[in-house]
């Protein structure tokens, strides 16, 4: 959306944010990833931010945020679909209470793609996934206070593109008529979601976070990748934002008649949470399932990650500039490196940062950026070692060390917020 209010860079009362999630710092034993990945059996609690969070509450505070971006486990709260634990919905009211008395807005996520062990063994293909997701969103919105900010699934995407068609995640399906069910299934919670959320919180801002991503033919002359590249960023990116103006999904896979189905979301977005990192490049290989190979490159020098993603701080400009087209404001939810390289991870922030400021400058209407993470904490398909933190973890002694990146971040902070 194009404000026709500001276009001078970081408005005043802009989000200044840090993101992060329960599983990947709290661990929990009733959770669908704590048997999947043999890893954690070592590292149960990942970083005890379960125990600690008051003092990684407090390190938000050192960084000067003003807000703060957290997902609540819904193992911990549900352990059995007939069992609620109320002290862990207090846990977690308490987060949000200690938040608000340091000025910090919070911003809860319901789903950040962990399940309860009961859920995951019948999973979002299967139609009764709709009232048991609605029965937990149910009870946390009415119990939590105090929260105008919510996101109702971290990434749907990449959480049916994980778990069912890679099958790399929970609950590792590899097919596609189950993916498109599930799928549906979760926009149909969103929709719902988004309606209770509003019922408790009538001024409340709701959206998903949606992991966009840069897309590019592996060879801009050949005309195979380019397709593919077309229609990766179509199906990744602008699909779901189409749903959510039209109320149409539409699904094209490579070499495949595209598919419709309605999903009733249209309109149910007060804003679009943005997840960017990187780019992908496509290349047509027959011998890969659905014709696709995708690759990170390093093209324009800037480097890859430890988990081998591209940097590309141009590809958020063309993502915010995709984004901006459908009505309603945006907000980064997640951007940040896997990297122990102080300096690689401040230049990181930094161009974001830089390609962000110049968005709000074309007046693209974007109101927070929240660096992905905190402390360095349990990567998904990567375990402990990513070092997304800006304050890294040893995770014999669980001691919190601020990088450099940190003080940047404050000073960043400092010197780009308007008052
Ligand atoms: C995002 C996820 C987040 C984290 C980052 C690195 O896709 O939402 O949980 O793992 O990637």
């Amino acid at each position: 959306m194009v404000s026709r209010h500001w276009n001078k860079g970081f408005p005043p009362g802009f989000f200044w944010g840090i993101a992060t999630s329960a599983f990947q710092l709290e661990g929990s034993a009733n959770a669908d990833w704590a048997s999947w990945d043999q890893t954690l059996a070592e590292t149960p609690d990942i970083t005890q931010h379960y125990d600690l969070y008051k003092e990684d509450l407090g390190l938000l505070k050192e960084l000067g945020v003003n807000s703060y971006r957290f997902s609540l486990e819904w193992s911990r709260i549900q352990p059995e679909e007939n069992v609620w634990d109320y002290e862990a919905i207090a846990h977690y009211q308490e987060i949000i209470n200690i938040l608000l008395e340091n000025n910090i807005t919070p911003m809860v996520t319901i789903h950040h793609f962990t399940h309860p062990l009961w859920f995951i063994k019948k999973a979002w293909h299967d139609d009764a996934s709709i009232e048991k997701f609605l029965c937990y969103t149910e009870k946390v919105v009415s119990i939590l206070k105090n929260v105008k900010y919510w996101i109702t699934f971290n990434e749907p995407y990449v959480l049916i593109l994980g778990g069912y068609l890679e099958g790399c995640m929970p609950p590792g399906i590899k097919d596609v008529s189950p993916a498109l069910k599930a799928l549906r299934n979760i926009l149909i919670c969103h929709g719902k979601a988004y309606d209770i959320i509003h019922s408790h919180v009538p001024d409340a801002m709701v959206s998903v976070a949606h992991n966009m991503a840069a897309f590019a033919p592996w060879n801009r002359w050949n005309p195979a990748d380019r397709f593919l590249s077309k229609i990766a960023k179509y199906f990744y990116n602008h699909s779901l934002l189409d749903a959510f103006s039209t109320g149409r999904l539409r699904i094209q896979f490579p070499f495949r008649r595209a598919i419709e189905t309605s999903v009733p979301i249209k309109g149910k977005l007060d804003f679009l949470g943005v997840n960017y990192y990187t780019r992908m490049h496509l290349r047509f290989n027959p011998f890969r399932r659905m014709g696709i190979e995708l690759r990170h490159r390093d093209i324009e020098g800037y480097g890859l990650t430890d988990m081998g993603w591209e940097i590309h701080p141009q590809g958020l400009k063309r993502v915010l500039i995709q984004a901006s087209g459908h009505g309603v404001p945006l907000i980064i939810t997640e951007n940040g490196i896997a990297t122990r390289n102080d300096r690689k991870k401040i230049k990181f922030m930094k161009r974001h940062v830089d390609v962000l400021e110049k968005c709000l400058k074309r007046g693209i209407d974007i109101r927070g950026y929240f660096y992905w993470s905190l402390i360095d904490n349990y990567e998904w398909l990567r375990g402990l070692d990513a070092g997304f933190g800006l304050y890294s973890v040893n995770f014999e002694t669980l001691e919190r060390k601020p990088t450099a990146a940190a003080a940047y971040y404050a000073d960043l902070i400092r010197r780009r917020s308007s008052v």
